[in-house]
C-alpha cells in the first residue's frame, strides 16, 4: 500500500508543480514547450511515470496505472484549455495588428516610363511604319567601306572630316552614321525599297549638343521616278505628325556625298508659329535632318541602274528631336537617367 500512498503524494505534487508552472506561462508557445517538456517519455515529470511500472508489486499495478492515466488526463485537459486561452488572445491581437484604416490615403506605386529616347524612337517608327516603311536594323561595328566609300566617301575624301570616327582598326570601325545601312539594303535587296534603320551611332564629339554616342534613324526609298518632291511631301507628313499639326518643312541647299542633291530640313517653329522665338532663335525655322536625291554613283555601285530607278535618303537624329520636342538643352541629360529630369517628360 505505501508504494501507491507515495504514488499519490507524488501525483499530488506533479499536480501543484504544473499548476503553479501554468500560471508563469504568457503565450501557445510556452504553453506547446512545457507540455512537450513534461510529457517526455524519458525525462517528462508525467510521461516518465509508467516507466516506474516495473518497480510496483503486480497486484497494485492496474491502480498504479489508473491513477497515472487520470493525471495525465488532467493534465492533457488543462494544457488544452491554456492553449485555447493564448491562441485566441494571440489571434486577438494579430487581428488588432493588421487591421487597415481603409479611409487612409493610399500609398501611389512608382510608376516606370519610356525613356524621352525610345519614345521618339518609337514614334517615328510608326509613323514611317503606317507608310509602308520596313525596318533594317544594321550593325554598330561597321567596314571603312560601307560607312564611307560605298556612300561615295572615299578614302582622303574631305566629307570624312565631317565625322569624327572611331576607328577599331584600319579596315573596321564604329559606324558614323546609319547611313551605312542603305548599302547593305540596296545590295541584298532590289528596288522597290522603302526602309528605315534606326541605331546607336559613334562620333569623337562631346559637347552640350553632341555626345560620342548618339542615335540616328536612317531612311531611304528607291523605285522608278522618285523625286525630291516625294521626299518633301513624305517629310511634311512626318513634322506633322511629330511637332503637330500646324507645322511644315522647308528645304536648303545642302551637301552629303551621298545624296545630289542633298539637302538640311527645317520645320517651321512649332512653338512661335513662325513670329520668331528663342528655339528658333527668331527666325522661325529649325532645322532638324539632312536628306537628298540618292547619289547615281551609290545606285550603281549597289548595281542598281540610275537609268531606271531613283531614289532618296534622309537622316534623323533622334536626340536631336527629343531635345527640341521636350524642351532639353544638353543632350547629357538623355544619358545620366538623373530621374527629375526624365520623370517631366511623359506621353
Ligand atoms: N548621315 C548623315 C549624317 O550623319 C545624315 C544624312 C544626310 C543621311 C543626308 C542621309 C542623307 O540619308 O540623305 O550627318
Amino acid at each position: 500500500m505505501s508504494e501507491l500512498n507515495e504514488l499519490s503524494e507524488k501525483l499530488n505534487g506533479i499536480k501543484e508543480e504544473i499548476r503553479s508552472e501554468l500560471g508563469k506561462l504568457e503565450s501557445s508557445k510556452s504553453v506547446f514547450e512545457y507540455r512537450k517538456k513534461i510529457f517526455d517519455s524519458k525525462t517528462g515529470m508525467v510521461g516518465s511515470l509508467m516507466r516506474e511500472m516495473g518497480r510496483i508489486p503486480n497486484e497494485m499495478k492496474a491502480e498504479y496505472g489508473k491513477r497515472v492515466n487520470e493525471v495525465k488526463a488532467w493534465a492533457q485537459g488543462v494544457f488544452e484549455e491554456m492553449d485555447e486561452k493564448f491562441k485566441a488572445q494571440e489571434m486577438r491581437l494579430k487581428y488588432e495588428s493588421e487591421k487597415i484604416d481603409v479611409t487612409m490615403p493610399a500609398k501611389k506605386p512608382a510608376m516606370g516610363y519610356l525613356h524621352p529616347n525610345t519614345l521618339i524612337r518609337e514614334q517615328i517608327v510608326d509613323i514611317f511604319g503606317s507608310m509602308g516603311f520596313d525596318i533594317y536594323e544594321g550593325t554598330e561595328i561597321e567596314t571603312d567601306h560601307y560607312n564611307f566609300t560605298a556612300l561615295n566617301t572615299p578614302d582622303d575624301h574631305p566629307a570624312r572630316d565631317m565625322q569624327d570616327t572611331f576607328y577599331l582598326s584600319d579596315k573596321f570601325l564604329l559606324r558614323t552614321q546609319t547611313s551605312a545601312g542603305q548599302i547593305h539594303v540596296m545590295e541584298a535587296k532590289k528596288p522597290p525599297i522603302k526602309i528605315i534603320s534606326p541605331g546607336k551611332v559613334f562620333r569623337s564629339d562631346d559637347d552640350a549638343t553632341h555626345s560620342p554616342m548618339f542615335s540616328q534613324m536612317e531612311g531611304l526609298v528607291v523605285d522608278k521616278g522618285i523625286t525630291l518632291c516625294d521626299l518633301k511631301g513624305m517629310l511634311d507628313e512626318f513634322v506633322k505628325k511629330i511637332f503637330g499639326e500646324g507645322t511644315s518643312t522647308r528645304l536648303r541647299p545642302s551637301y552629303f556625298p551621298f545624296t545630289e542633291p542633298s539637302v538640311e530640313v527645317d520645320v517651321s517653329c512649332f512653338q512661335c508659329h513662325g513670329k520668331g522665338c528663342k528655339l528658333c532663335k527668331g527666325t522661325g525655322w529649325i532645322e532638324v535632318l539632312g536628306a537628298g536625291v540618292v547619289n547615281k554613283k551609290v545606285l550603281e555601285g549597289c548595281g542598281i541602274d540610275s537609268d531606271i530607278y531613283s531614289g532618296f535618303a534622309f537622316g534623323i537624329g533622334i536626340e536631336r528631336i527629343a531635345m527640341l520636342k521636350y524642351g532639353i538643352n544638353n543632350i547629357k541629360l538623355l544619358f545620366e537617367s538623373d530621374m527629375r529630369v526624365l520623370e517631366q517628360i511623359r506621353e
